[in-house]
């Protein structure tokens, strides 16, 4: 990445005006700089913070009361009093070191709220509320306080009182995963601590009829809310929960049964920003860049290191059980592990193996190679109680020579995405961080996979409270250091950190494709991702790990891919991540001309234009690449086939693309005929027109290379 392109402001203009109000009773109120979303605040008789907000002529967010509880003091709620506030405006451009679109604009108008306690101890905090013309945040503001040097927040009760019982699609607020099915029910029907008992995880919690963010819901106007939050620092994760007779949401922070609280810090600090997204129509919530907007900008100077890329692996043969991650050792009594000269010999991650994979993606023009179950301590990863001390991210086993598969890798072009699974010891793990890294920068390995599979240790710490919050975050500045680029699996959900840290590339953080592989209900259905698009995908990149063409899964007759081959290719556009992997095997590749899709789609954009879509039903996604001017295209459907058309006005005027269709044959059914493809060649141009038929599990892609 060019210095330039690294933060570019086009505009700024701030503009300060500082008011002391003193008719409290006053509502305050904040419109975008466009004017469709607005912010009204005010004091209720009894002294208690309250807001709501409308979008034009509509109440989406009617009164809502704020207050918190604490361990270590009494709790904020009433006798406030507004003391002032002010208005300020923010215009600017910034350029994305990697992402979905090269600029992003960041418009909004913001008024922080100065409030303080009528009564003794006469505690001060700040609200900050934005209004941008796609959504609305706030956050609050904990300033510094004579007695007191921190907070300890048992909970933090902020309220969204919804107008309506809007139909919504939903996971469980999960203390542990975000591997769920998404539900689609009104918000009167939400009802997740049904969800507590899925059998394929390895963790779970779930105490409350609380969900996850991002939950996105539709009014019976159309208007389309997605509720989440941003920049998630030294804090625990919000979820919500949902009163289904009041149709209110409150929310509710993971909490630390070990330490007996959600979150602790010293005075003063900003809570993470409080969003809806808000938009006309479903394809809008993907466009909207709030969450990164409201995020602070890089602090990471140089990231020329790190190369958006596709990826094959060493991975998915060990979920369809053709080999596994561990070698077959054991570990001798001083806790070292030895080779007892009986290993299985199914072991995946060796250095004939990776060679092959090296060779394949060489061939292909695929940049990376992630090797799973290359380091010691898979025997006992998964199931045990005593997972510290297990894992070490340094030593091989005996059967794979790391150097030489780096050696040999760059021989034919190819980096190494090397892979930590923490089991879930973050201890463990942090204590070898240093060293880690050290062996990554000396054998030139710039991207790194990480996964907590399992309950975290110490117990009485979740995935998603504050403390595994700042493990992550502690991984992605360490990993910083030595310019290497993360990949979390089972990580904190994605706030927008990726635009201060652009080292923090990818997530998991939803069921992906390995649940296709093993899932005792079936795998993924078919609409799964057409839900995804318009939920998981507003907090940032997925690592799904696209690409299976071996639908049926021969070496797991009970498990199969519920969607069609040409839905697998749509998903390297539909779905954004900066590394997307494909994700078979080389020898189902060999040989199918569908794989030219895969060789020729692009993995960092210069814009992204979201075609249409309906949450649930289908969506289609377009995207230039970053540099070359080509446009590549996906849609998919749900279990319905459909017919749509894409009209190509949004292409250049003059230019001529040779473009290649990837569609579902007449015969296709994602469970009948999953592999039935068509392969077109065309000439597109803009003001063309062409209509598709996606079948049952379907979708298509098309790339546009320009003449
Ligand atoms: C779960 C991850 O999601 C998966 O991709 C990985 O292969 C296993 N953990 C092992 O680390
Ligand atoms: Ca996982």
């Amino acid at each position: 990445m060019k210095k330039s392109s690294f933060l570019m402001f086009t505009s700024l203009m701030i503009l300060i005006l500082s008011c002391n109000l003193r008719t409290f009773k006053d509502t305050l109120t904040l419109a975008s700089p466009g004017g469709s979303n607005k912010i009204s605040f005010l004091i209720s008789p009894e002294g208690k913070p309250i807001y709501f907000v409308d979008h034009l002529s509509v109440r989406i967010i009617d009164s809502s009361e704020i207050s918190f509880d604490f361990a270590n003091q009494e709790m904020l709620k009433g006798s406030i009093n507004i003391i002032g506030s002010e208005l300020s405006t923010v215009d600017e451009s910034w350029e994305m070191p990697w992402g979905e679109q090269r600029k992003v604009r960041n418009n909004y108008n913001e008024m922080i709220i100065r409030l303080e306690e009528n009564r003794m101890p006469n505690r001060k905090f700040n609200i900050i509320f934005r209004a941008y013309d796609d959504g609305i945040a706030f956050r609050y503001e904990f300033l510094e306080q004579k007695g007191i040097d921190s907070v300890i927040i048992k909970d933090e009760n902020t309220t969204f009182q919804l107008t309506g019982d809007h139909t919504c699609w939903w996971i469980p607020g999960d203390w542990d995963i975000y591997e769920h099915l998404y539900k689609t029910t009104p918000v009167s029907g939400i009802d997740a601590k049904k969800m507590a008992d899925s059998r394929d995880l390895a963790q779970t919690y779930i105490p409350e009829n609380a969900v996850n963010t991002p939950i996105t819901m539709r009014t019976q106007n159309g208007l389309h809310l997605s509720f989440h939050e941003a920049a998630l620092l030294d804090y625990s994760d919000m979820t919500l929960k949902v009163d289904t007779q009041s149709l209110k949401l409150t929310s509710k922070l993971v909490g630390s049964d070990r330490l007996g609280y959600a979150v602790k810090r010293a005075l003063p600090f900003k809570t993470p920003w409080r969003t809806i997204q808000i938009a006309d129509n479903a394809a809008g919530l993907i466009d909207s860049k709030l969450i990164l907007n409201l995020n602070e900008p890089s602090k990471i100077k140089d990231m020329s290191w790190f190369k958006p890329m596709k990826y094959v692996g060493i991975w998915w043969e060990m979920h369809i059980d053709k080999a596994s991650w561990d070698y077959g050792m054991t570990l001798d009594q001083s806790g070292a592990w030895v080779d007892t000269g009986k290993a299985h010999g199914r072991h995946g991650a060796t250095t004939k193996n990776a060679k092959y994979y090296i060779d394949f993606a060489s061939k292909n023009d695929i940049k990376g190679l992630l090797v799973e179950g290359w380091n010691t301590g898979w025997e006992r990863w998964f199931g045990f109680d005593d997972r510290e001390g297990v894992f070490d991210f340094v030593t091989p086993y005996p059967d794979y020579d790391l150097e030489e598969v780096i050696k040999y890798a760059r021989s034919k072009g190819v980096e190494i995405m090397m892979h930590h699974e923490t089991s879930s010891a973050p201890r463990t793990y942090e204590s070898q961080l240093d060293t880690a890294y050290r062996l990554m920068q000396k054998l030139g390995i710039h991207a790194v996979k990480t996964g907590y599979v399992g309950k975290i240790l110490p117990k009485g710490e979740y995935h998603h409270g504050q403390w595994m919050v700042n493990h992550y975050q502690k991984v992605f500045e360490t990993a910083a250091k030595y310019q290497i680029a993360v990949n979390v699996h089972e990580p904190i959900k994605a706030t927008g950190i990726r635009r201060t840290f652009p080292n923090a590339i990818s997530r998991e953080g939803l069921r992906g494709q390995e649940f296709n592989a093993w899932a005792s209900d079936g795998g993924n259905p078919p609409e799964h991702l057409s839900i995804v698009a318009f939920t998981r995908m507003l907090a940032g990149p997925i690592d799904f790990t696209p690409g299976v063409f071996d639908i049926g899964i021969k070496t797991k007759p009970k498990n199969q891919v519920n969607t069609t081959l040409a839905h697998q290719l749509a998903l390297y556009v539909v779905l954004y991540s900066p590394v997307q992997m494909a994700c078979d095997l080389p020898e189902n590749y060999e040989g199918q001309p569908a794989f030219q899709f895969i060789r020729d789609v692009g993995v960092d954009w210069e814009q992204t234009r979201v075609l249409n879509g309906e949450i649930g039903d289908f969506v289609t996604i377009a995207r230039e690449e970053k540099g070359t001017g080509n446009w590549f295209i996906g849609g998919i459907t749900d279990e319905q086939p459909r017919e749509i058309t894409i009209d190509f006005d949004f292409l250049e005027e003059g230019i001529n693309y040779t473009a290649i269709l990837y569609s579902d044959s007449s015969e296709a059914h994602y469970k009948k005929n999953p592999t039935a493809i068509t392969i077109k060649k065309m000439n597109v141009t803009k003001g063309m027109d062409q209509k598709i038929i996606l079948k049952e599990g379907g979708g298509f892609a098309i790339s546009m290379l320009k003449n």
